[in-house]
């Protein structure tokens, strides 16, 4: 009995001095484990934070009831085979009714004016300043084919800390004085919370609000929630957060990237170049994308290609 009493005793002793070594050893693990390094070297060094891209790699689609057609996903494919950091997506009507409820239950009106908007158009360009205020990343009109300079290497890098927002030109040279210089919305890349993106969203929401029945579908697309909507509501932000004016003749025959405040335009080449009338020896940059134009705006399938 006593021996069998010790045997316990001893078999006990055993587990707990086993048990108090694991202890520790997994206190040790948990304290020096790798991802917990990481972060207290992010903590003390700041600088490393700036590694991570601050526009999410994340290209944004969109496809009406249709779907995606053959050239539409070659193009798409390419873009994505020439940035392979890049994830993407691909929303559908439904998809984007639901990403415009679920992430804009804080703002009741702007999930109000996404279903009072009439054309499939109108939903299709507030949706992408949505997802981008939301989520960043890159939005791609389903009619852009990627050339060749990687997305990463989009934002000239003395402007990589400061850029919250890359958009370009589309009418800029050849057009004369007199148009009205926009900036073309089939490719935007943004940071999540761009409050230029929020102004150009809610001035979407008052226009909606003030209009009254058939104005909207009587209004020109391209003002009502298109490219100027956009261009103006990204000006009108960035004069607030500047606190100043945009000197628009600086700005217009745009032959390289300009940072103003925290957004980059680009030149006219950089998006459109087939739009743009450059003298010979002025286009010093690459073209990024193409745009091919296949739906327009116009047409009865709400911008899609038919
Ligand atoms: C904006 O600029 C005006 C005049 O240039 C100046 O009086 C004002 O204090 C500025 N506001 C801010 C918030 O910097």
């Amino acid at each position: 009995m006593a021996m069998l009493l010790s045997y316990h005793l001893s078999r006990l002793a055993k587990l707990s001095i086993a048990g108090t070594i694991t202890f520790w050893c997994i206190a040790l693990i948990v304290y020096f484990h790798p991802a917990r390094l990481t972060t207290l070297a992010h903590i003390e060094k700041p600088s490393d934070i700036s590694q991570t891209p601050k526009i999410p790699e994340k290209i944004w689609y969109k496809v009406g009831p249709k779907g995606q057609n053959d050239q539409a996903r070659e193009w798409m494919e390419d873009c994505l085979r020439k940035n392979p950091a890049y994830r993407s997506e691909i929303l559908t009507d439904h998809t984007a009714e639901l990403f415009v409820k679920e992430h804009f239950a804080f703002r009741p009106d702007i999930i109000e004016t996404y279903f009072a908007l009439p054309l499939p158009i109108h939903q299709a360009d507030f949706l992408r300043y949505l997802i981008l205020f939301i989520e960043g990343g890159i939005w791609f009109d389903l009619d852009v084919s990627c050339e060749d300079t990687p997305i990463s290497d989009w934002i000239p890098s003395e402007f990589k800390d400061e850029a919250n927002l890359l958009v370009g030109w589309e009418f800029d040279v050849g057009w004369g004085e007199r148009v009205f210089r926009q900036i073309q919305t089939w490719t935007v890349m943004a940071v999540p919370r761009s409050r230029h993106l929020l102004r150009v969203i809610d001035d979407i929401v008052d226009a909606v609000r003030e209009s009254q029945d058939g104005d909207m579908v009587n209004a020109d697309v391209v003002d009502f929630t298109g490219p100027r909507r956009f261009t103006r509501g990204v000006f009108k932000s960035l004069e607030l957060a500047i606190n100043g004016t945009i000197d628009y003749h600086g700005i217009s025959h745009l032959l390289a990237p300009r940072l103003i405040g925290d957004v980059v335009l680009m030149p006219g080449y950089s998006f459109s170049a087939s739009v743009n009338k450059y003298d010979a020896g002025d286009v010093v940059g690459p073209s990024l994308v193409k745009h091919h134009y296949a739906g327009s705006w116009k047409n009865q399938y709400g911008g899609e290609m038919p």
